[in-house]
């Protein structure tokens, strides 16, 4: 299916399956233990209708959203993903371009394959550089003064792996880092045959933005549960975060939290903004989809935060419900990755554009002509159905 054909997001991973050998498909697609937080993640869209009003003058939609002290053209952006190499050979440049040309912000991974300089170097938008309190205390203080060095906008702490989830899906593809074929896993390797082009091309997997400091990776391919367990602080409190918070001193994100309490304790140590996020159904099985979350969060913390969804999000609809829910904006992460993988930048480009245009045609069906108008008037329990109550 060419590119241009790809209706919607499920038909770009389409695409992306028949383009990615098995290991790598399957670590962007799977999700922790038996995935049912990440099934759940989508599905909980479901439980919301959308109610229009109708006659309101929609002919010019506004989709420009305020966050992260940056005004996006768009109310959703891409979130922080790692390792982009090992889905498409142009990597973390082609989703930093993707957004830029849609005038949205990018969520640059510690995890990534490109460095925080190079991507600040590619594009002028709006960046958001993903951090994590790592053992080596030494290494988070570093990227907080490059990233201000290198102009990003926000820095964003995430807070639900202090440990990997149980991916099995790696387990059963031996999905390594950096990849390695061996006569056990040949076989999945499969067709892949311009994926493994570029990798005879260009055999660079490093993690660019912390190969200097730490060289496992550079040892022999290893398993990325075993990889993140070694890296990753366990001891890790809210402490840390608001020494984090302080030495950053810009628009400051803590991502991963689902419950009111927390987002109550990042208000208290001077966070700006929360991603309600369960690491896309990837970390805690179990864990509640982030769209459930949105009205309990917002109840709890009122305009003190911004809050911006992340989970599950496939359709433009999708990113009705949250806004009108009380987000103030959204983050995807597997609809870009299907994107690069199905085709590089254009593809990252294509699943901007069917967000977009699916965003801006079912905000007119539904009567709202920008953002800040979207509220609970426009959205439903499916419960609540039978009575319109909300
Ligand atoms: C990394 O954050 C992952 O979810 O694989």
């Amino acid at each position: 299916m060419k590119l241009s054909r790809c209706n919607n997001i499920a038909d770009l991973r389409k695409r992306a399956k028949s383009k990615l050998p098995a290991p790598m498909f399957h670590y962007i697609d799977g999700g922790a233990d038996d995935e049912w937080s990440m099934r759940r993640n989508t599905q909980a869209f479901d439980d919301y209708q959308l109610l229009p009003n109708h006659l309101n003058n929609i002919d010019r939609i506004d989709l420009s959203t305020p966050v992260l002290g940056a005004t996006l053209d768009l109310p959703f952006f891409l979130a922080p993903t790692g390792m982009s190499r090992l889905f498409h050979h142009d990597k973390e440049l082609a989703a930093c371009r993707a957004a830029d040309t849609f005038g949205t912000l990018y969520g640059l991974s510690t995890m990534a394959t490109t460095s925080l300089e190079q991507v600040a170097a590619h594009t002028p938008g709006p960046k958001m550089f993903q951090i994590y309190i790592l053992k080596d205390r030494e290494l988070t203080r570093e990227f907080v003064v490059r990233c201000k060095d290198a102009g990003y906008q926000a820095l964003c702490l995430t807070v639900d792996t202090p440990l990997a989830g149980n991916r099995e899906r790696d387990l059963i593809n031996g999905m390594t880092m950096p990849p390695k074929i061996t006569p056990r896993n040949l076989f999945s390797y499969g067709t892949s045959f311009a994926w493994l082009f570029h990798l005879l091309l260009d055999r660079d997997f490093r993690l660019a933005n912390v190969a200097h400091r730490v060289d496992a990776l550079n040892k022999g391919a290893m398993g990325l549960v075993e990889y993140v367990n070694g890296q990753f602080d366990r001891t890790v409190t809210w402490d840390d975060a608001a020494w984090l918070a302080e030495q950053w001193g810009g628009p400051f994100v803590i991502k991963g939290l689902q419950s009111p309490e927390d987002a109550k304790r990042a208000v208290e140590i001077g966070a700006s903004a929360v991603m309600i996020s369960n690491h896309g159904g990837r970390q805690l099985e179990g864990a509640p989809a982030p769209v459930d979350c949105i009205r309990p969060i917002r109840e709890a913390v009122g305009d003190q935060l911004e809050l911006i969804v992340d989970g599950g999000i496939r359709r433009g609809t999708h990113i009705i419900k949250a806004l009108a829910l009380g987000a103030d904006a959204c983050s995807i992460g597997r609809p870009y990755l299907y994107g690069l993988a199905a085709g590089g930048q254009p593809g990252v480009e294509r699943a901007l554009h069917l967000l977009k245009t699916e965003l801006e045609r079912s905000m007119a069906l539904l009567g709202v002509n920008s953002i800040a108008d979207l509220n609970t008037e426009s959205v439903l329990h499916r419960l609540a159905h039978a009575s319109y109550h909300r």
